[in-house]
């Protein structure tokens, strides 16, 4: 059973699906695995650390044509022409409707398996490319901050002077809000952090940051551990009961999302005015419109004095580990997608597994 991989097309895209550890793995069950040439460069993985795994060395046209794809993100139009009629494509697919791209796979017949779509369940959670990616993106966010704020985020005590701790203020303590609280915890600030699912607080304490409470008049839990979207009434409320503990933050990050909906606004420009000059914001959330309105996408900008950082693919700036646990994650769902009979790999059917069959992204979905 053939598993092409082929160079991620996307501007800036620097992950690889598989790292020359995943190929071992999967040429070892007996997956013979085919990589564009080049394909790990940029994660600093070289077609040498691959042949010597196993895998043999490709054009793009060739990975791409292969029975099982898998990449990080999904093809443009042009490749989806290389694609196989009847093949498997596994990525992420970065839409929550439909698309071209997405309507031109079905026209071949391609089934698309969404990394998005893997439900948040245990027997999933090796294969869970979300989180496994967030968890990144939160703690690359603080060494962000941490790199744009001028000044120290621990205590500092020194002979020429000394340095109160910076306030860090954490919105949405999801995968990536976790990860950001231990992350400047660990950098020694002082640590706060909000959700608007209640059970949050517990996690939040346990980290050693400062749980913010506020009442907002109903609670934001939904289903499969995801936040529900707020009555525009608990909206303008949140907001309001917000205000004076971000304007007194040096840095946010904020991470706040509800599935296949526009990002929450939590900070408004009224709060970003009443910032320290130099404090920090960073807004994982800018590729969905992000949690504050002056937020612009993948770009660093100041406005009233306090520097807004809205870059949408931090793990891609952190390629080695990045790609490694998406290849960890994609390789732990090709082992349940297969069975071995008589020694050779045998596909099971897709739609009998409840994981697979969640990720499928189907005509009317
Ligand atoms: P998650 O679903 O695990 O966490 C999101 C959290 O936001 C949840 O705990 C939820 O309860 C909370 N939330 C939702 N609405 C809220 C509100 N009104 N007030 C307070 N909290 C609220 O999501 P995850 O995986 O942690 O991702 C967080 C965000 O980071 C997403 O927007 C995701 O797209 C983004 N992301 C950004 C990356 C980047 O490079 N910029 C990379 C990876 C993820």
């Amino acid at each position: 059973m053939k598993i092409g991989v082929a160079k991620e097309s996307a501007a800036g895209e620097k992950r690889v699906a598989l790292t020359p550890d995943a190929v071992k793995k999967l040429s070892g069950k007996g997956f013979e695995i085919q990589i564009e040439e080049g394909a790990g460069l940029a994660a600093h993985f070289t077609d040498e650390n691959y042949h010597a795994a196993g895998a043999v060395i490709v054009e793009h046209k060739t990975a791409l044509s292969a029975g099982i794809v898998v990449r990080v993100r999904k093809p443009d139009l042009e490749e989806v022409k290389a694609l196989a009629n009847d093949s498997i494509h596994i990525s992420l697919t970065e839409t929550c409707g439909d698309d071209e791209v997405l309507s031109a796979m079905r026209k071949k017949n391609v089934t698309i398996l969404s990394m998005e779509r893997i439900p948040r369940i245990s027997r999933a959670q090796s294969m869970d490319a979300l989180s496994s990616q967030s968890n990144i993106a939160g703690y690359r966010a603080v060494i962000d901050a941490a790199a744009h704020y001028g000044r120290f985020l621990p205590l500092m005590m020194t002979s020429a002077g000394s340095a109160k701790p910076a306030r860090v203020v954490i919105l949405g303590v999801g995968v990536a809000g976790l990860q950001a609280i231990a992350t400047a915890r660990r950098l020694g600030a002082d640590v706060y952090a909000y959700d608007i699912r209640p059970e949050t607080k517990e996690q939040i304490e346990s980290l050693g940051a400062k749980a913010i409470v506020l009442d907002v008049g109903e609670s934001g839990s939904g289903e499969g551990g995801y936040a529900k979207e707020l009555s525009d009434e608990a909206k303008a409320r949140q907001q309001a009961a917000l205000a004076d503990e971000l304007s007194k933050a040096h840095v946010i990050i904020t991470t706040a999302m509800i599935p296949c909906r526009p990002a929450p606004t939590l900070i408004t420009e009224a709060v970003v005015e009443r910032m320290r000059e130099g404090s920090v914001i960073v807004d994982l959330a800018a590729a969905t419109g992000g949690n504050c309105p002056l937020t612009e996408a993948d770009k660093v900008v100041t406005k009233h004095g306090v520097i807004l950082i809205g870059h949408t693919n931090y793990p891609s700036m952190m390629p080695s580990d990045s790609s490694a646990f998406y290849a960890g994650n994609i390789t732990n769902l090709l082992n349940i997608m297969v069975d071995t009979t008589d020694g050779e790999l045998v596909l099971k059917n897709l739609d009998e597994d409840e994981i697979t069959e969640a990720m499928q992204v189907r005509a009317e979905s």
